[in-house]
């Protein structure tokens, strides 16, 4: 099932994710590695695309059919050469087959915490591990789940972000719900709410409801090193401030393959 289905033509548009402090950090991640750079998760093409257009070969793999489709589309505005560097592959981080390696695999943006299970964490090290060269480097993107954020209440709407304007007219309104809270496996079941008024009058409500596993910072050490990999860094934020010099931060995780 595609789960971003109906949002991916919005994605973009959501200004908490037009915003994001995250694309600096990414391509310059990639410039260093060099091509051919892989990205898991790449939906839209948010850093990809950035990361094309700064002259790095770069290969998205996405799960979302939906969310592969916007990132075309949003290609297809970008200049010969930018698109020569992009390849696009339908694929489950899980388990993938690109016959190539990769000087770098990196997942912006939470894609990893779309997966519950150690066994499914462990799938998605073992494939990058796989397509990476000899001293290749793979990019966790994790939220630090900070205590507040934990213990959210169950079935609350948030209060909105600012609205937002579709080209074609439709005003947005997002709106966040946690719904259920598996405190043993670290999961909590999250809906994102999006009402949305046509130019005509028209209202309808859109709901992305998905999984969201939380991972702590010694859990996420330990998960590399069981997969193969040799921490390098640990940042709290994409301005590489180490973990721990901001609160919640983020768990930004620099790994290498052992030798
Ligand atoms: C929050 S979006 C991040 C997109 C992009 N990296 C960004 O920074 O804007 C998470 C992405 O992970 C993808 N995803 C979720 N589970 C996946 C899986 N098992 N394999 C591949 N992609 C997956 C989703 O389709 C979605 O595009």
């Amino acid at each position: 099932m595609d789960e971003y289905a109906e949002i991916a033509e919005l994605y973009d548009h959501v200004s908490v994710y037009r915003t994001r402090p995250d694309v600096g950090f990414f391509v310059e991640e990639a410039r260093a590695a060099g091509s051919p750079v892989l990205e898991i998760g790449s939906g839209t093409g948010r850093v990809l695309i950035p990361t094309a257009r700064a002259g790095v070969e770069i290969t998205g793999l996405d799960a979302s059919s939906s969310m592969l489709a916007t990132c075309r589309r949003e290609l297809e505005k970008e200049p010969v050469e930018v698109r020569a560097r992009v390849t696009l592959v339908e694929g489950d981080m899980r388990h993938f087959e690109l016959d190539r390696r990769f000087t770098l695999a990196t997942l912006p943006f939470r894609p990893f915490q779309h997966l519950i299970t150690v066994a499914d964490q462990l799938a998605c090290l073992a494939t990058i591990r796989r397509h990476l060269v000899p001293g290749g480097q793979v990019i966790l993107d994790l939220f630090n789940p900070s205590l507040e954020a934990l213990t959210r209440p169950i079935g609350v709407e948030s209060s909105p972000d600012a609205e937002f304007t579709m080209p074609d007219g439709r005003a947005v309104v997002r709106r966040f719900r946690r719904v259920g809270q598996d405190r043993a496996t670290q999961v909590n079941q999250e809906e994102l709410i999006y009402d949305i008024t046509h130019p005509d009058g028209r209202t309808e409500r859109l709901i992305h409801a998905f999984l969201m596993r939380w991972f702590y910072r010694f859990e996420v050490e330990h998960l590399l090193a069981r997969a193969g990999f040799e921490v390098e860094q640990i940042y709290s934020d994409y301005d590489r401030s180490p973990f721990g010099a901001k609160y919640p931060g983020e768990i930004l995780a620099v790994a290498r393959v052992n030798a």
